[in-house]
Order: structure tokens, then sequence, then C-alpha cells
């Protein structure tokens, strides 16, 4: 109590005076003042920085009620497209512009920190946050990320990269440990991080709430300081998940500088320094990292800028139409003809009542929003009748009247367009779904219209993916629109009626069934642990590895027009060029209508001594062509961009040797290929004593030096020498460690010489 006392005077008196800050005054700068600020110190000139989720849009909240789980009502923002649709647009100038109008958002109103992008990577299509997830793609996850930093970044409002790392599932979020090897980690799951710091330089990261190998995210040294700050030299600040901090003594030794959300009343820190348990350096680190976020953002409050809320409104839509997939278009039914004599039947609740976003942390409340049947029907001619049937209202249940009601629209119209997707208790923070498929009505309704009506267009309302096989066959044409953000009507009929021309491509595969995806086994684990037992082979190259069919493939999304791709040159740079490679190609669209095309580069790498995937993406382009034009584009491959990562070496590399280059329209369809060869930078390997017998004749300095000790000795003979002159037995002894060869019978070296020889060199 006398120590209280004592101390809270200190602290009064340091703050009036201009004096240093006491130490409980420092310590309190490790926790956030509130909800959503972090803490000011005013003897240092440290001021507070207000947070907001983020990712895809504003959740402001000015009132006494705070959540981190979007319970709370919050300030009207705009609704941007969530991540799972923004990437299908691979369009990274696009996102740029979203990151800019947010940044712009949040200026206004004094937010100085933005909690997004989320960059986990799409482990399984179960994961109930994957429509705030970008890809199952590291280098594009990394790529468009960065898009979205510079945007945010661009209005002097700081970018919070999350969840850091692994975080791939939501069941047991709190306690599961990802169990993980270390390559996997590192060229999946931490890729995209890395690139986007690389690229874009957030000014802060979000501790994950999970484990990584047995230690929580939070306080995982491995991860938030030997990776993070001394190999990627990251100079931001690092905060806590909301409620994510296990221990906050572990946490600020293992590198975490803020814990979120306020809890300035805990001592564990200031005792923990006091009884000399803890550096009190780690304090002063962790302040000059909040300084520096605090500086960064000063801006804001010399000229907050204003808002053009219809111009946002408007980016939206463009966003949303530009990452519309058209999965299949098989009679050509889309686009619709809205000026025509003919009868159009809208079918499906979700085309009057929109789904745009998911749910929790990232609920935006936005202005109201237009649903597809009041679009569509706003803009037919009085020649075309729309006319609609709900088809559904209970997801989970088959309203035989409904779906009776429906067919029978569906039957007496000319084109019939069924909109269904998933429920929002689908896919939300929190929970996982357990399958992937629409829910039991929608699948009800599908068949019944499919079965009565021949024009079927299904458009698809999801943040996450549905399989679509067991109803794709009823529909002539597919397009997934994912959630739309605001701008959710009209940009669906943009696409459906040809205002635009759909270009979007699917940034994760649309597996053919739950059991063929690769952690179908391993997910969401037990026992509160979950191994990530398909190792690198997330995704396509999973499915690819495996040659197993998929309902659409990674990359894949069909145009109005088609894009002939020709003429395909490449440039092989030196070993010491950070440029690997740049190919040129020309591309030209051949139909009648503009539109976008993503040319994608897949390289197979036949030169690596470890197993690597049949194919990666290591570059892409999305390229706007009008109708007959011939574009020449330029692909470049960073040296970077090759490299593995070698666990027995424990480093990168890109040792050389031949490449296949696959480009294509996805990574499926691919239309140019070339075989080349890349040279590298050979991984030079520390040779011992277990290294095999091959490995040491074949070293450049040990193997002539052995061989001599050999010849000296007399050769090679016993059983050792008899199995290596027989030609079926040879690779055996080649094959096995110098170590096993120097225990058998008249090998003519010791160990103590081969260990010498190491010993000398
Ligand atoms: C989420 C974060 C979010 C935070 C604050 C957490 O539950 O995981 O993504 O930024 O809450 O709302």
């Amino acid at each position: 109590m006398e120590l209280t006392m004592q101390s809270k005077t200190k602290e009064i008196s340091s703050q009036l005076s201009g004096a240093e800050p006491t130490l409980v005054e420092r310590t309190k700068m490790l926790t956030g003042a509130d909800y959503w600020s972090t803490a000011a110190l005013n003897q240092r000139d440290v001021r507070p920085v207000r947070m907001s989720d983020g990712p895809h849009g504003l959740r402001i909240q000015n009132d006494d009620n705070p959540d981190h789980l979007g319970l709370g009502r919050s300030d009207i923002s705009t609704c941007f497209p969530p991540a799972v649709t923004l990437a299908a647009s691979w369009d990274e100038m696009l996102i740029v512009e979203i990151g800019s109008a947010l940044g712009a958002e949040a200026r206004a109103r004094g937010v100085g920190l933005i909690l997004g992008p989320g960059m986990n990577l799409k482990r399984s299509p179960l994961c109930g946050r994957n429509f705030e997830y970008f890809s199952e793609d590291p280098l594009l996850t990394g790529k468009l990320a960065a898009a979205m930093i510079k945007g945010i970044q661009s209005q002097g409002v700081g970018s919070c990269i999350k969840h850091f790392a692994v975080n791939n599932q939501e069941t047991e979020r709190l306690r599961v440990s990802a169990e993980i090897d270390e390559r996997t980690l590192r060229e999946v799951y931490l890729r995209g991080f890395e690139i986007a710091i690389e690229q874009a330089n957030p000014w802060a990261v979000m501790s994950a709430y999970n484990k990584v190998n047995g230690t929580y995210a939070s306080e995982n040294e491995w991860l938030l300081t030997k990776v993070l700050r001394d190999e990627w030299r990251y100079d931001g600040v690092v905060v806590s998940d909301w409620g994510g901090v296990n221990d906050p003594v572990a946490a600020l030794r293992g590198g975490l500088d803020v814990r979120m959300p306020g809890k300035p009343e805990d001592t564990k820190v200031l005792d923990a320094i006091r009884a000399g348990h803890l550096e009190e350096e780690l304090v002063e680190r962790a302040i000059s990292r909040v300084h520096r976020l605090d500086m960064r953002t000063r801006s804001i409050f010399l000229d907050p800028g204003s808002v053009d809320f219809g111009a946002h409104h408007a980016l939206v839509r463009r966003a949303a139409r530009e990452s519309a997939v058209l999965l299949k278009n098989d009679q050509a039914i889309l686009p619709l003809d809205l000026s025509r004599e003919h009868s159009i039947a809208v079918i499906g609740s979700l085309a009057t009542q929109p789904r745009y976003q998911g749910v929790g942390s990232s609920v935006v409340n936005c202005p109201p929003v237009l649903d597809v049947f009041s679009s569509l029907s706003k803009r037919a001619s009085t020649a075309t009748q729309v006319h609609f049937a709900p088809g559904y209202i209970d997801d989970e249940h088959v309203d035989p009247i409904l779906i009776e009601q429906a067919a029978a629209l569906a039957k007496s119209s000319d084109v019939t367009l069924l909109i269904v997707g998933l429920p929002s208790h689908y896919e939300a923070e929190g929970s996982d779904r357990h399958h992937i498929d629409l829910p039991t009505a929608h699948l009800a309704l599908i068949e019944a219209v499919g079965k009565v009506a021949s024009n079927v267009v299904v458009g698809l309302v999801n943040g996450s993916v549905v399989r679509t096989a067991p109803w794709a066959h009823y529909a002539s044409s597919i397009v997934e629109f994912w959630l739309t953000g605001q701008a959710h009507g009209e940009a669906i009929a943009d696409v459906l009626d040809g205002t635009v021309n759909p270009s979007g491509k699917l940034p994760e595969t649309v597996p053919a069934r739950l059991e063929d995806t690769p952690s179908y086994l391993n997910f969401p684990g037990d026992s509160h642990q979950v191994h990530y037992g398909e190792g690198i082979f997330v995704g396509y190259r999973y499915f690819d590895a495996r040659q197993m069919s998929v309902d659409y493939p990674f990359g894949h999304g069909l145009s109005y027009t088609s894009f002939d791709y020709s003429n395909l040159v490449s440039h092989v740079h030196d070993a010491c060029d950070e440029i690997a490679l740049t190919l040129t190609l020309n591309l030209r669209n051949c139909g009648k209508r503009n539109g976008a095309e993503v040319v994608q580069l897949y390289i197979q790498d036949h030169g690596q001594s470890i197993q690597v995937p049949k194919r990666e993406l290591r570059a892409f382009a999305k390229v706007p062509l009008i109708a007959g034009e011939t574009k020449q584009i330029t692909l470049q491959v960073p040296r970077k961009h090759l490299e593995h990562f070698y666990p027995g070496e424990s480093c990168w590399a890109f040792v050389g040797g031949d490449l296949t280059l696959h480009v294509g329209s996805s990574s499926r369809d691919i239309r140019l290929n070339e075989r080349l060869f890349v040279p590298g930078t050979p991984l030079t390997t520390k040779l011992n004593i277990w290294a095999t017998f091959r490995e040491w004749l074949d070293d450049p300095t040990f193997g002539p030096q052995l061989q001599q000790l050999i010849d000296d000795g007399g050769g090679i003979k016993g059983r050792v020498g008899d199995l290596l002159s027989d030609e079926a037995s040879r690779h055996s002894i080649m094959s096995a460690p110098l170590k096993m060869l120097l225990e058998f019978p008249a090998f003519p070296v010791t160990e103590g010489q081969a260990v010498a020889l190491l010993a000398d060199s």
C-alpha cells in the first residue's frame, strides 16, 4: 500500500515536472490504454495511437461498450470487399486504391492504425475466416497484402498485418499449437508476411492467438525476434491479438511490444523487473517502437483530409466486379441482354437479402445495400420481364412449396438466375465449417430448377469456396461473386449484363471433395495440437503433385472474350543479378469485347536436391486489352522467388539448374512452355563423418585427400571392396555414410584419419 501511494505520487510529480517517467509509467506503455488505443507517455512526448478493425472497412466504436467480435455498433464506414474477393482480382493497383481509400477514412477519423490486412494462408477451405484472407499461395498473398499496406500507409495511417503466424483455423484458435516443420513454416506460412514486410514495411504486426510449435505466438522468440527482427530487419511495433497474451513477461521477452486490449492495472511485468527477473531495457525497446508508430502516424492530425464516400462506393463497385470469377459459361448465356424481349427468373432469398461481408471483428456498419433483384429490375428495359421467387428461406430446411414455386417460375422463364451461397453463420470468426457444400435448401433448389429449366445461371455469394461438382451440370453458367462489399447489387448486375467483362481468377482451388484436400486428415487437430502433415504441399501444390482432378483449378477464370498467348522470349540473367529471369510474350484479345487477362507464370524446378512442388506461381500480371488489341507483356522473376529453404543447411538457396516455364491463363491452362538453364549459387555443405562416401569423393577439397589415404592404404579391399566392384551393389556403398564404411574390416582409412582431414581444413 505504502509503495503504491509513493509510486503514485512520484508518477504524478514526474508528469508535472516533465522529468524522466517512472518505471510504473513506462511499463504501462506495454499495454493498451483502453480497448482501441496505445498508451501515452507525456514526458517522452509519446502520444496515443488509435486503432480500428480492419481489414475491409473501419469498425470505429465510439461508445462505452467496445468489443472485438463485431457485436457492438460502430460508426458508418464504407464496406469494401473482403480479402477473398480482392484477391480474385489479382490486381495490385486496384488493391493499392482500396488501401488508400481505407487509409483516408481512418485519417479523417483520427485512426492511426488499421488492423489489417489479414494474411494467413488458406490451408483448408474449412477455415471460418478464409473470407478475411487472400489465397493459398504465398506469393499472391504477399504481393496483394503489400499493395494494401502501401495504399493504407500512403495516407499516413499504419497498417497492422495479422495474424502472425500460422493462424489457419478458428477451432481452438486460442489454445491450439500448430505443429509444423521449419521449411513449411518459412516457405509457405511465413513467406507472405516476409514479402509484405520487404515490399511495403507495415508499421505494425499483430501476433496470432495460437501456439507455434508449442509456444504462444505472442511470446515466441524465434518468430517475433529471430525471424521478424534479426532476419527480416523489421522495425515496426508488434501488438498482440485481442486477449491473446498468455504471459506478459514471456511476451515482452519474446518480442511483443504492446498487449491489447488495455490491461494497465496488471503489474506482472513491473513485478518481474523489480524482482530482477526481467531486464528493464526490454521496456525501453518496446517504448521506442510504440513511439516510432506514433511519430509515423502524426501527420493525420495535421491534416485529417476529407472523405468522398460517393467515390468510395464507386470503388467498391469496381473492385467487386473486377473480382467476380466466371467459372463456367457453356452456352454463352452470359452476359444477359436486358434490352430484348424475354423473361428472367431471379431465384433465391440471397437475391433480395444480400450477404456482402463475413461475421466477426471485421464487420462494417455501412449504408444500406442494394440487392441483386432490385438492381437487375431497375436496369431491365420494359421488354425484359424480371420476376422473383425466394426458393429457400431457412438455408438448411427444404421448403417444398417454395421449391415448387421457384421451379414453376424457372420453367416459364427464358433464363433463370439462381443466387445461392453461404449463410453468415457458415463463415464466422471463431468457428470453422464442417463441409464445403452449399446449404441443403440451396442444393435442393438448384436440382429442382435445373431439372425443369434449361438456361440456368448460378451466381455464388460466399466468402470461402464451395464445391460445385454435385450440381454444376444443372448450370450453363456459374459466376463466383464472393462477398462483394456494399456495392453488392450493382456490381453483380454489372457482370451479369456485361457492363463489365469478368476478369477475376481463383486465388484458391475449388476442390471436388473435402476428402481430397491436403489437410483433410490433419484439420483441425485434436488435444490442442494440429499437425501440418501435408508440409509444403498446400493448395494447388498438393492437387498437382497428386494429379487429382478438382472442380476448378487455382488461377482459373473465364471471360466474355478470349485471349491468345504467343511469342515467349526469355532472358536468363547472371547468377549475381537480383533478377533471375525476364520474359516477354504477346497477349492478344481475340474477341469482340474489351476485357482483362491475368497472365500467370508457373515454374517447375528440376535442379533442387530437395523435394519441390511440380510447379509454383512465380509471377503474374493483370492486363487490360481492348477488343482486337495485342500487348507485349514483360514478367520478371527475382532470384529470391526461386529459392527454397534447405532445412539441413538451415538456409534459403536457389542452386541453379533446369527450369520449365509454364505461362498460362490458370495453373492448369498452360499456353506457352520453355525449358532453360538458370544459374544459381550451389550450397556449400559442410562435410562431416556422416556424409556419404559419394559426397566425400565429390567434395573438391576432401575428395582427393580421402582418395589419397585410400590409395596409400592399398585401396579398398574386403567386403566393401567386393560390393564396390559389383555393379548391382555399388550404389549401396556409395550412398552409405563414411562413418559406417570405416567400421568394416580392411577399409584402409581410420575414423581418426578422416576426422583429422576435417580438422585440418
Ligand atoms: C481478431 C483480430 C481483431 C481483434 C480486434 C480479434 O478477435 O482476431 O483480427 O483485429 O479481435 O477486434
